[in-house]
């Protein structure tokens, strides 16, 4: 069931939000050569919890950290480790979320860790952008397919691929709710959108194909053609005067 939320539940919702956001705007600020993907881990931890705030992704269905820290041809759900270092010329994607009075946030940003090739660059902007496409469809009256449309249509016509394997997701008192929101579709079908709806939308989009594979650690996924990948997410509200971004720092 979609549930929509009162003023009084957005308001806290915000303060998970924007938890959420501080907490990976400091990991996206600490990404530097030689830091560990636990080092950064225990950044965002550290801050959420001195919030009064959660760590939601932690035990998540067994997750076992605060962050997902997924590196180069990483597409998600990369498990932070001591061993392992970043390095100049890579591109590092921060997924993390926080939950503070009953609420949770839900965002996600792919960083440049030193110079980074072109290619990186591009891959990186466009699919930020895409996720300003999603945002910007997502009026109310619309369709979740006019978001997922709006994704699909800018990415690929630059030459990139959306993940179809994993979507966005409705978020509230859980993390995951209710509706899928899919990086991919067709203008004007699913549900509609009402003022109270809260969802993240989150394009994985990768240089090469779209194909993904989970690594035998059963969290990582990878592209499966070895291509770069980039991730951004926000938590957004739709209201009667259209999309508001709930993940600002
Ligand atoms: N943040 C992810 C999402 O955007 C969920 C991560 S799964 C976890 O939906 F297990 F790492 F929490
Ligand atoms: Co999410």
């Amino acid at each position: 069931m979609i549930v929509l939320k009162t003023e009084r539940e957005l308001q806290i919702m915000r303060e998970a939000c924007k938890i959420s956001a501080k907490a990976l705007q400091l990991v996206g600020n600490a990404v530097e050569p030689g830091v560990t993907t636990a080092e950064l881990d225990a950044l965002a931890e550290k801050f959420i919890r001195s919030c009064g705030a959660i760590p939601n992704f932690k035990n998540y269905e067994g997750y076992p950290a605060t962050a997902c820290i997924s590196i180069n041809n990483e597409v998600i759900h990369g498990i932070p480790s001591n061993k392992r270092k970043i390095c100049a010329g890579d591109i590092v994607s921060v997924d993390l979320g926080a939950k503070f009075g009953g609420y949770h946030g839900d965002n996600a940003a792919t960083f440049a860790c030193g110079d980074i090739s072109e290619e990186a660059k591009r891959l990186m902007e466009v699919t930020k952008q895409s996720l300003y496409e999603g945002i910007a469809a997502a009026l109310p009256g619309s369709r979740i397919g006019d978001i997922s449309y709006a994704v699909q249509r800018y990415v690929e016509e630059r030459g990139f691929s959306v993940v179809r394997d994993f979507v966005g997701h409705g978020i509230g008192t859980e993390m995951h709710e209710p509706p899928e929101v899919p990086n991919f579709g067709t203008p004007g079908r699913g549900i509609r959108l009402l003022p109270g709806m809260t969802i993240a939308i989150e394009p994985m989009v990768n240089a090469g194909k779209h194909g993904v594979a989970v690594q035998p650690d059963g969290w990582t996924v990878l592209t499966r053609d070895g291509s770069l990948s980039a991730h951004f997410e926000h938590t957004i509200v739709i209201t009667r005067d259209g999309p508001k971004i709930m993940t600002e720092a």
